[in-house]
């Protein structure tokens, strides 16, 4: 090979983002901050306030909340053990065992939710002793080792409220599915349903459960290798189930709306009455169980038009005990989760398109008399608010404006040595091409009554 040729193996690989994961580019960004600034005003009008929590967490927290027999903390953890004594645990091959055997404490993994989190923080800092409930919402990515489709991702992103502490009254539980659809509703979303459920508490669920796997174990060869291994691990779930071969079996399988205990079925049917009073339209749907071990009584799910398969925009639900089993003191607890990926995308889907991001102002400069005055005027305009774009270099005239079409910028402002020393400066529109030339405070006056395309 002769010198200065390039060896195949020298080649610069050609990095991708890891699978399942995504870069989130303009113009669709701005869709993404619209959709944030929604979720700050609409939350705060509720009485929310934003919480920020950090993306990673003891493994254990998650093992605990969510529970170690779901899908979430059994198959989809991304869970590392960066410390000393664990990683010598490794080296001597005594890494074997559960979870809790294994120093649990030593074990990290990113955030696959952040219920679990807002209820280490509730606890960590003492909010209990602020008036109750304690409302907060948060936004940013989770983590989910899934497998990657539409609206499927293993780096994805939650915007979610809960509401910790105070009384269980069902009220509440009514707002917060009325701050959801009212989220919606603002944005524009299309096709909502709301689907509601309960699914008990700790008196009327274990017997509920009973009965279903004693159904379940009844046709279990009628059934996938799926549901039959949840006939013993977790047999709410196997009414998730969209197996079409299963959908005959499951309609036929008790209903735990009939097996409330009477607290639990007034909750329950005062939910649905505050609801009503919300004017918020919702269907009963006695499948909704949820894949996360913390939920009791409440629960609910969003779906949205244009998803296919994965159509839940939401999903939340009450979880009374979990602060408790985190070591805090007995607290109520509601909240939901909404996969922003999703939302966006049925946006995108219904034409809601990202607003165009074009320039305000391109300025055209030519001279160097006229470049000072050019760096004057961005800064004046920016300060109003306006988005201009100053050439860092000199262009030719014609080079400028079409440079200014591309950027879809809206004014042209051409200031050469003339316009500077005649004290007139030219403004382009650029739509109609039509001309003006102003002085510079009329001109300044013009722009400012004009609304910047930011705003
Ligand atoms: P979740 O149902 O596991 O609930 O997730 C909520 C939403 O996050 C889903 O409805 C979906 O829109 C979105 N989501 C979940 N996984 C993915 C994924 N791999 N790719 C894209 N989007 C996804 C929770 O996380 C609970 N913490 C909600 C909650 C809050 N319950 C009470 N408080």
């Amino acid at each position: 090979m002769s010198e200065g040729a390039t060896k195949k193996e020298d080649k610069p690989r050609k990095f991708q983002a890891i699978r399942g994961t995504r870069d989130l580019l303009p113009p669709e960004t701005a869709l993404w901050n619209g959709v944030e600034q929604t979720a700050h005003e609409v939350f705060a009008t509720f009485g929310f306030a934003e919480i920020r929590l950090p993306i990673f967490e003891s493994t254990d927290l998650f093992a605990r909340s969510i529970g170690a027999e779901t899908d979430v903390v059994s198959k989809e953890m991304y869970t590392f053990g960066g410390f000393a004594e664990f990683s010598a645990k490794v080296r001597e091959g005594r890494m074997v065992g559960t979870l809790e055997e294994i120093a649990p404490e030593e074990m990290i993994s990113l955030r696959p939710e952040a219920t679990a989190s807002v209820c280490r923080a509730y606890i960590e800092h003492g909010m209990h002793a602020l008036p109750q409930p304690v409302k907060l919402y948060y936004m940013g990515p989770m983590f989910r080792r899934e497998r990657p489709q539409k609206g499927r991702y293993r780096q994805f992103y939650q915007i979610g409220a809960e509401i910790l502490g105070g009384p269980d009254a069902p009220a509440i539980d009514a707002e917060v599915i009325e701050m959801l659809m009212t989220f919606f509703e603002r944005l524009g979303l299309q096709g909502v349903r709301l689907d509601i459920n309960s699914i008990g508490d700790k008196n009327c669920r274990p017997k509920y459960v009973e009965l279903l796997r004693a159904e379940l174990l009844k046709v279990k060869n009628k059934l996938g290798a799926d549901s039959q291994r949840r006939i013993e691990t977790n047999p709410l779930r196997v009414l998730d189930s969209k197996l079409e071969s299963e959908q005959a079996i499951i309609e036929k399988l008790p209903r735990i709306a009939d097996h409330l205990c009477q607290d639990c079925a007034t909750h329950y049917a005062t939910v649905k009455r505050q609801l009503e009073l919300r004017g918020v339209v919702y269907r009963e749907n006695w499948r909704l169980v949820r894949g996360l071990d913390y939920y009791m009584r409440t629960t609910f799910e969003i779906t949205a038009a244009g998803l296919g398969s994965q159509n839940a925009v939401c999903g939340g639900g009450r979880y009374d005990g979990l602060v408790e089993l985190l070591g805090g003191s007995p607290t109520k607890g509601i909240g939901f989760a909404i996969g922003e990926d999703r939302l966006i995308l049925s946006l995108q889907e219904s034409g809601k398109a990202a607003p165009l991001q074009g320039r305000d102002v391109y300025i055209a400069w030519m001279g160097e008399k006229a470049y000072a005055t050019a760096i004057r005027a961005a800064k004046d305009l920016r300060a109003t608010g306006f988005s201009v774009e100053l050439p860092p270099i000199k262009q030719k005239f014609g080079k400028a404006l079409g440079q200014a079409d591309r950027l879809g910028a809206r004014y042209a402002l051409i200031l050469g040595d003339n316009e500077v020393s005649e004290g007139l400066w030219t403004l382009k529109t650029l739509a109609d091409g039509s001309q003006q030339k102003l002085t510079e405070p009329d001109l300044l006056e013009f722009l400012r009554e004009q609304k910047p395309v930011s705003s």
